[in-house]
């Protein structure tokens, strides 16, 4: 499933040992395997060929330049939700009609910029917000495509963090409202309304809960057409789950075949927004070991990695499987609990709890796995620690893509006013 694996006792990534990366570049490091991104990418591609959908990997699940490159030059289109991730396509060279953007808190100015731009189609998600994209098309003097985020109600048993289909939910607009806008469409002079979006979550392992939304779409498309009005677009989100534990996901293959013939009854171009299941395996995050301390009930193993690195176990206690990057074969059988925790100033700072771990000593380094999606894209500045820097394999090649924060860009936007330097 991915190009991280032992050769020996060390681990690699695709021909390059990772310990060398480490000693090279330092830690905390972050790892992308450019074949495992482009592979699964086109392992969705085939999976659904029969409807050639348009795949817009979701920029949000990390957005650094070089991934979004690699995508793109494959073919894939973006799913942004910001004027930040809008200049990030672009300078990525996506085209314009292949980016849709999503959000609930659209600012006027983010809008213009796209309508500026002609993205495919804004995914609305609200009735102000309708309204307001139509002022701004008006305004601009032109016609803005969109589609609506339907909040389709459904269950899609993942962490409630990460549930957006739930009528509770803030995302989409429920169905009665949006067939009130249908009925209202010629009202918004400068939409064109081309489209249904859903996204019901994300990290999703079975097909149950997109089956379920995706049939009351294909009612609810039926229902609009028996009222004269087409659509061109059906855009059935992300929300792919991968294996970062015991989870035995779909793959690609078996979601396909259970949601392709309700697909094909819709006759509308498909369009997916996958994030996690294209690079959350394609990356790892390498960390050193600094101290182990032992306590009366416990052992940590501190690490030079912390939750500002890669927040999903503080967030969502994720589990993320964690890998020595030398196993020698005396290592591996002895195995202790230990907890793996970071320097940042907070019980929340932890990686693993109660983890049997092989033996590890300080000095040593550890991968933190699955961490491609969702790692430095929610990384921070907090406790003032530089952000880790990012390197692309290829083969036995590797790339830089990110250069390691300075201290001088901890600071560089920061101003003391003149009184407080006593003039
Ligand atoms: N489309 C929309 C509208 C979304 O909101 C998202 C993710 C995606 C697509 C991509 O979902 P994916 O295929 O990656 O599941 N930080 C959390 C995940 C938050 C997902 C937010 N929306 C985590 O680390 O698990």
């Amino acid at each position: 499933m991915h190009e991280f694996k032992y050769k020996g006792s060390y681990l690699y990534c695709e021909d390059i040992r990772v310990r060398d990366l480490a000693n090279r570049f330092g830690t905390p490091l972050y790892i992308y395997s450019y074949h495992t991104l482009i592979g699964h990418f086109v392992k969705l591609k085939i999976a659904f060929l029969e409807v050639e959908p348009l795949i817009c990997y979701s920029v949000k699940a990390n957005s650094n330049l070089a991934v979004l490159r690699a995508l793109v030059d494959k073919g894939a289109g973006l799913d942004i939700v910001s004027g930040g991730e809008l200049f990030r396509a672009i300078k990525a060279g996506c085209p314009a009609d292949k980016i849709v953007y999503a959000s609930v808190g659209k600012t006027d100015r983010e809008i213009e910029e796209a309508v500026r731009r002609r993205i495919l189609f804004f995914n609305v998600e609200s009735l102000p917000e309708l309204e307001n994209i139509n002022r701004i098309a008006a305004r601009l003097n032109k016609i803005a495509n969109v589609a609506i985020r339907i909040n389709p109600d459904v269950e899609p048993k993942t962490h409630k963090f990460i549930t957006t289909g739930k009528i509770t939910n803030k995302f989409g607009i429920d169905f009665k409202g949006a067939y009130k806008i249908f009925l209202f469409r010629n009202k918004f002079t400068n939409l064109n309304i081309c489209g249904l979006h859903i996204h019901i979550g994300s990290q999703i392992t079975e097909s149950t809960p997109y089956v379920a939304a995706i049939t009351k779409m294909v009612n609810f498309i039926a229902k609009l057409k028996r009222r004269g009005i087409d659509l061109e677009y059906l855009n059935i989100g992300g929300g792919l789950g991968i294996i970062y534990d015991k989870e035995i996901p779909q793959t690609a293959q078996k979601f396909a075949s259970k949601v392709l013939p309700l697909l094909k009854k819709t006759g509308l171009k498909i369009i997916l927004e996958p994030g996690r299941f294209i690079v959350g395996n394609a990356g790892i995050l390498v960390t050193k070991v600094l101290y182990i301390k032992s306590t009366p009930k416990k052992k940590f193993v501190i690490v030079d990695a912390g939750m500002n690195d890669l927040l999903r176990p503080a967030l969502y206690g994720a589990y993320h499987n964690i890998l020595p990057l030398h196993a020698p074969r005396s290592t591996l059988h002895a195995k202790e609990k230990v907890d793996i925790v970071g320097p940042i100033c907070e019980s929340a700072d932890f990686f693993a709890k109660d983890r049997r771990l092989s033996c590890v000593k300080e000095g040593d380094y550890l991968a933190i796995m699955g961490a491609g999606a969702y790692g430095f894209s929610m990384s921070s500045n907090y406790n003032s620690r530089r952000r880790a820097e990012e390197a692309l394999v290829i083969k036995d090649k590797v790339f830089v893509v990110r250069k390691r924060e300075t201290h001088a860009d901890l600071t560089c936007n920061e101003i003391i006013p003149p009184f407080l330097l006593g003039l």
